[in-house]
């Protein structure tokens, strides 16, 4: 058995430190305050990506949050401009979820998705409804997940529709982020984040240019670039043999690389191109989806009909672990079958279609609908981007983009060269931004390219909050020493 879990009851009170003052601990002596916590944390926890040393120095406790603010076990509120890990769409402590998960629990808290459950079968139809419904939804436990089913649905389908064909290859791009198993990352194409795990298998994950104008990797600009990226999509599927590829994988704006926002034409012609080798288009919409891009999913700013989407964050606004892979139907035929034909889907996972946490996520949808969510993403996003452009008269700020309440902000040396912020003059920019109660993010580009401060709060932020946000990164930029003139 383990311990006793500590709870923390909050006082519904006001005041800049709402949470904080009355905060007590149910379950553990009263005594057991932040430094027990952070002891018991540092001397059993392994976290990701952050380094531990710099988590003896600092860090978040965090015990409460409500709508935009996380409040740590001190007190201290901050404005989470990064809705967690991008995905707390409809914002923190709404009760009514709880309430939700706990029903469900009683009447049924697990059975496996073999079978049939009622909040499941609701929540693919809800899903299939939001895609178009023409559309079979496949449920996993994370964005991670749903790529990587993804990535063997394509393969499964090729080799019951392609017979005699060998088509397996998927198709990424370089700075895309796809997830953390080795598949994900194989596909994924940031150099850093796979170094450590190296080889990655085979030649079964192969990359072309990204549409990331800022550092466009021909040196062009947009329009008379002619889409050279989307050109070199098709380039690499000639070049691998189309008879070879299954899929091509695209997030449509990719946020890791710093919210990289594509050209109008760009994924209609990526679907184009799919179109004509007879290719999966598989589209990522981990953080896209749900409202975050002014959209309910980020491919339909631009009409196209993807064959493989994959859904995680904010499908439930991260209250419970939650995914999916959803299907065209088109593909889904593929899977149809009598036991003597073997075509059904050949993986399985334990908590997929988990009733409570599709309960839970059915009724995310349901708010996010109810409160017009997407559409206040659409509109405070260009409140956001407007507030964000007045940065761009800090020489450093070398650009600013973003779509609905997705943003990234990208710091530079100098306007002329591109080069670059320093790590340690991003890592001044972020912390002046937290000690001044606002959580920015960062791209993850590695060593060279984490220069972006990502912004993607909840969709319920308020125009006072962004304003805050804007003024504090205004304040950091300008208080960063050695600034470029
Ligand atoms: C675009 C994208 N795809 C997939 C993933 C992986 O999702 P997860 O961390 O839930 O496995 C992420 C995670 O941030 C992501 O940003």
């Amino acid at each position: 058995m383990t311990g006793p879990a500590v709870f923390y009851s909050l006082g519904a009170t006001t005041g800049n430190r709402a949470f904080g003052t009355d905060m007590t601990l149910v379950n553990e002596p009263d005594s057991i305050m932040r430094e027990e916590i952070v002891r018991r944390d540092l001397g059993n926890v392994l976290h990701p990506i952050v380094p531990h040393k710099q988590l003896e120095r600092r860090q978040l406790v965090a015990v409460a949050a409500e709508n935009s603010t996380i409040v740590d076990a001190d007190g201290a509120e901050y404005l989470d401009a990064m809705a967690g890990l991008w995905c707390v769409n409809i914002g923190y402590g709404r009760a009514e979820l709880a309430a939700v998960a706990a029903e469900q629990m009683q009447a049924l808290a697990y059975y496996p998705h073999t079978a049939m459950n009622v909040p499941a079968a609701s929540l693919a139809e809800k899903i299939n409804g939001l895609l178009g419904g023409d559309h079979h939804v496949y449920f996993v436990n994370s964005g991670s997940e749903a790529n990587e089913a993804g990535f063997k649905i394509a393969r499964q389908y090729m080799k019951q529709e392609h017979l005699g064909e060998f088509r397996y290859k998927t198709i990424g791009r370089y700075w895309a982020y796809h997830g953390t198993t080795l598949g994900t990352l194989a596909a994924g194409g940031m150099g850093e984040r796979k170094s450590k795990f190296e080889p990655l298998g085979g030649n079964d994950f192969v990359h072309t240019a990204p549409p990331y104008c800022y550092r466009c990797p021909f040196g062009l600009s947009y329009p008379s670039c002619g889409l050279a990226c989307a050109k070199n999509l098709e380039t690499t599927i000639l070049g691998e043999g189309p008879e070879t590829v299954a899929e091509v994988i695209v997030e449509p704006i990719m946020s890791g690389v710093g919210v990289a926002v594509p050209p109008d034409e760009y994924l209609p012609e990526v679907a184009g191109i799919c179109r004509k080798y007879g290719l999966l288009l598989h589209v990522d919409e981990v953080i896209n989806g749900f409202g975050r891009t002014g959209k309910m999913f980020g491919h339909q700013h631009w009409e196209v009909t993807p064959d493989i989407v994959s859904i995680a964050k904010g499908i439930s606004s991260a209250y419970l672990p939650i995914a999916a892979t959803v299907v065209k139907n088109a593909v889904f035929q593929s899977f149809l079958g009598e036991p003597s034909e073997n075509r059904q889907v050949a993986q399985v996972n334990t908590y997929g279609g988990h009733p409570a946490a599709a309960a839970v996520a059915l009724r995310n949808i349901e708010i996010l609908l109810e409160e017009k969510l997407t559409e206040r993403s659409a509109e405070n996003g260009h409140y956001l981007l407007d507030g964000l452009r007045s940065l761009m008269r800090h020489p450093v700020v070398g650009d600013v983009r973003g779509k609905g309440l997705l943003a990234g902000v990208e710091l530079v040396q100098s306007r002329d060269t591109k080069e670059p912020l320093e790590p340690r003059q991003m890592e001044v920019v972020i912390d002046f931004c937290r000690d001044n109660g606002v959580i920015v993010g960062r791209s993850g580009g590695g060593r060279r390219y984490s220069n972006t401060i990502t912004l993607c709060p909840p969709l319920v932020i308020t125009r006072g909050e962004i304003d805050r946000i804007i003024d504090t990164l205004d304040r950091a930029v300008a208080a960063m020493p050695s600034a470029a003139g």
